[in-house]
């Protein structure tokens, strides 16, 4: 490369995030959270390829035209097919689902932590790419199915050491809102701008709020104020399971068009943070793009980003985050790596992390090293010790040495 040449810059592409070990390390927890919940609820974990034929989010029903038209990656591949990052799960686990109507014994619990690119104005809570812990059940109808889903949901806010204070639920139903629309007489136009203005609801003031629906719905449209008994139903059964955080909110109503029963969002209670930490709702007509009898669905999606704003903004990430290696080994003199790489594959095969310290600066550096990477212990590995077989685990918090062979530092450590 000539001097002249413009350097590249080291900044990742815009709107995504590079993970150093830290943000990994965060980002490990709350997968593993997520994955441990949703697995304790008896879901199992599914996958796609983060590229789609993008005609899945342009069929009818799919169909969410801020989404397609601004907010996809989209390009067409070398054999002329137009591809699509997926945006979101959905349509590629009722095409999954679909695919295997035959083979599968509804209902059935499934879960993924794909990765989403949307192409947003960057901002807190929202970026280009996320992940988002996607749970459905599919296949059944039953109210009690969105009770658990709604009851998954708040038990992995739970499982992140969250308050019931901490977030709160809102429900709605979908289909008693197109009720309502056709009480009124709305066209599919006029209902669409009224669900997206009542979707802006907290963005507005009331006032404006009161402008925008009335000149999209007629002066006489008014969002209701009592449940229906399909979100009653709902509401009693999480009180009965010990939810005494979810509510009836006629403005939740979700963007997505292919909702058809109930919708829910989940809202951090912090100032500092008042974005929907997840959203999800019933569609029971998806998989009829496919082909076939639809097959119900219910389910939500939840954000990394607007999750770990939430661990931040409550204080909730485990402080011992960190690196999972348990021991560095300390080299008197690089000429005793060797040596060093055969007590790290004895203490590996007893199960300990052990890295070894290829650096060849002073004993006390590599302590130093191995202090500020958060490895909580090392052993020193010279030419006495093997002689010996005798090695001296360190405890970096407190100094504390405990002497022995590694089977019984390993036994130390486990
Ligand atoms: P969604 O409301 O678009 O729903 O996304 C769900 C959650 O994903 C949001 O509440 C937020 O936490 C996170 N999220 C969405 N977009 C972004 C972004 N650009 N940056 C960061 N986080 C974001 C869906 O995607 C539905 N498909 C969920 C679903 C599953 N419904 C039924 N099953």
């Amino acid at each position: 490369m000539k001097e002249t040449e413009k350097k590249l810059s080291t900044d990742a592409y815009k709107g995504v995030r590079d993970f150093y070990p830290e943000d990994m390390a965060v980002q490990s927890y709350i997968f593993e959270t997520w994955a441990e919940t949703a697995e304790s609820f008896g879901f199992d974990r599914y996958d796609a390829s983060v590229l789609e034929p993008s005609e899945l989010y342009k069929s009818k029903g799919a169909e969410n035209e801020e989404m397609i038209n601004e907010q996809t990656y989209t390009f067409t591949d070398r054999g002329d097919r137009e591809v699509t990052l997926r945006p979101e799960m959905t349509p590629t686990v009722a095409r999954m689902i679909a695919g295997r109507r035959r083979e599968l014994s509804f209902p059935v619990r499934w879960y993924s932590i794909p990765n989403l690119f949307r192409y947003e104005r960057a901002q807190r809570g929202r970026l280009r790419e996320h992940w988002q812990l996607n749970a459905d059940i599919f296949g059944t109808h039953d109210a009690m199915a969105d009770v658990e889903i709604i009851l998954l949901a708040s038990a992995i806010l739970k499982g992140f050491g969250a308050k019931d204070s901490d977030f709160e639920i809102f429900i709605n139903n979908r289909g008693a809102l197109n009720d309502l629309y056709a009480a009124h007489n709305l066209s599919p136009e006029q209902a669409a701008t009224a669900t997206a203005v009542i979707d802006r609801k907290r963005k507005m003031s009331e006032d404006e709020f009161k402008a925008a629906l009335a000149d999209a719905a007629g002066p006489d449209f008014a969002l209701p104020t009592e449940a229906p008994e399909s979100v009653q139903k709902i509401l009693s059964a999480l009180s009965a399971l010990g939810v005494v955080n979810a509510s009836y909110d006629p403005s939740i109503v979700r963007g997505f068009n292919y909702y058809t029963g109930t919708v829910f969002e989940i809202f951090d209670t912090h100032e500092d943070n008042r974005r929907a930490l997840l959203g999800g709702g019933r569609y029971d007509n998806l998989t009829g793009l496919f082909g076939g009898e639809p097959i119900p669905g219910i389910g939500f999606g939840m954000g990394d980003v607007t999750m770990r704003d939430f661990l931040e903004t409550h204080n909730l990430l485990p402080v011992t985050l960190g690196t999972k290696t348990q021991v560095m080994l300390i080299l008197p003199d690089l000429s005793d790596g060797e040596r060093a790489e055969k007590v790290a594959k004895e203490l590996r095969d007893l199960g300990v992390n052990v890295a070894v310290d290829l650096s060849g600066k002073k004993l006390g550096d590599q302590i130093a090293r191995a202090d500020k990477r958060g490895i909580p212990y090392v052993i020193t590995v010279g030419e006495q010790e093997e002689a010996s077989g005798t090695y001296t685990l360190k405890k970096l918090a407190d100094g504390g040495e405990t002497k022995g062979t590694l089977t019984e530092l390993a036994n130390t450590l486990r």
